[in-house]
């Protein structure tokens, strides 16, 4: 195991919330956007364990340092979750107790990626897809990380502002991990960067599309990236993505919210 790769697990941890006053953020408050996208970011982030089981079936996760950072991966993205639902609890909205199964069951059909097609091409392509789930993983942890860099800019809540705060530095690994991991197996061959642009240029829906209606994407959207900022978000994911081998030129985001907003 590398360093860098040891620091990336060695780095890992639930949020913490022992010091964090809640009462504080009961006065604040939350707004009824903010509720909204609240409930959306946990509902998604409690999803994330669902995949650990696809992913650790990758033919790199028989490498030691990329199983223990997909364990911490889904650990944290879990307590991500938690701690959201904490704080909508503590601000008088409570999320049912049932809430992570009800989603689960929503999870459409149109997530054939992962449940059906996923597993049969990884045993056909089984040295291309981890690229694909990499690149997957390296455009959904850095639109998540924007996701939750505005929502602490633009929130009166001062809990609010330090979860995010420490939710958005563990985002920040995620991607890089993804990102960096995606990068080397492109590099790998042409057949990998040819798998990965086609499989993502056909199925890569925004995060939460898999479990949320359409109106729920566009509104999560619009609330979080109104005008400029959403001009801004599609624009800098897809330069960073077409740094990838193979990716050259590509306009997912701006391909999809010019289609469907
Ligand atoms: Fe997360
Ligand atoms: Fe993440």
């Amino acid at each position: 195991m590398s360093a860098q790769e040891f620091k990336n697990i060695s780095h890992s941890d639930k949020i913490e919330m022992d010091d964090l006053d809640w009462n504080e953020a009961k006065s604040a408050g939350l707004s009824e956007d903010e509720r909204f996208v609240l409930t959306y970011f946990s509902d998604i982030e409690s999803q994330t364990i669902r995949y650990l089981g696809t992913l650790l079936k990758m033919t790199i996760a028989s490498r030691p340092a990329v199983t223990a950072f997909l364990i911490t991966w889904a650990y944290e993205e879990f307590h991500h979750g938690q701690a959201l639902a904490k704080l909508l609890g503590q601000c008088g909205y409570p999320l049912a107790e049932d809430r992570v199964e009800t989603i689960n069951r929503r999870a459409r059909l149109n997530e054939w990626l992962e449940r059906f097609f996923g597993p049969l091409l990884s045993r056909v392509f089984s040295n291309q897809f981890p690229s694909v789930y990499l690149v997957f993983g390296a455009i959904q942890e850095m639109t998540t990380l924007r996701g939750y860099e505005r929502l602490k800019e633009a929130t009166q809540n001062p809990i609010l502002k330090v979860l995010c705060e420490r939710i958005a530095k563990q985002e920040r690994r995620h991607f890089a991990w993804y990102f960096n991991n995606a990068k080397e197996q492109l590099e790998l061959s042409s057949a990998n960067r040819l798998l990965a642009r086609k499989v993502v240029e056909f199925n890569w829906r925004p995060v939460g599309a898999g479990v949320k209606s359409n109106s729920e994407v566009d509104r999560l959207f619009s609330t979080l990236f109104p005008a400029e900022f959403g001009k801004e978000l599609v624009r800098e994911i897809d330069v960073k993505i077409s740094t990838l081998p193979g990716f050259e030129g590509i306009r997912l985001m701006q391909d999809y919210f010019k289609a469907c907003c």
